[in-house]
């Protein structure tokens, strides 16, 4: 663990992320992690008004940079775990499949602009990033490790 621990703040939970051994997917994983943020955010904004013009202007814009995020991390891990042999290589690859057609099935429910913006919406992202980072990507940390990836 990095940074601040214990807080409820949602701003805070970030910090609760496992240091995964590479450098470059930390930076990767707190930038997710503060777009998860931003999207509870408007998320829980939403769910207590009807959206307007800019609020759906707000909602695409960052669920497309939020989706193009998350294809260039999920490109970058799977290159390294494939180059490095890694073992959990393929369930790992599955989970992180598995993700993309979530995210896929929420950017067409805002391109119909028939989502619902209360609920486990709040939570989807923050709450799959938090579990993936800390017990899926935490895993190959010290494989990685050993390899010498940095
Ligand atoms: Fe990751
Ligand atoms: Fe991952």
């Amino acid at each position: 663990m990095f940074g601040l621990k214990g807080s409820d703040v949602l701003q805070s939970q970030h910090c609760l992320l496992k240091n995964v051994g590479v450098s470059e997917f930390n930076k990767q994983h707190l930038r997710l992690a503060s777009y998860a943020v931003e999207f509870s955010q408007i998320v829980e904004e939403l769910s207590t008004r009807e959206p307007e013009a800019s609020d759906w202007k707000h909602v695409d814009a960052l669920f497309s940079r939020i989706s193009l995020f998350v294809a260039v991390h999920f490109r970058e891990e799977e290159e390294v775990m494939r180059s490095q042999g890694y073992p959990e290589f393929e369930a790992h690859k599955k989970l992180h499949d598995q993700f993309v057609n979530e995210l896929a099935k929420v950017q067409s429910q805002i391109n119909n602009r028939n989502i619902k913006f209360k609920g486990k919406l709040t939570d989807l992202l923050w709450g799959w990033l938090y579990h993936h980072i800390n017990e899926v990507d935490y895993q190959y940390r010290d494989f990685f490790m050993e390899k010498g990836v940095k």
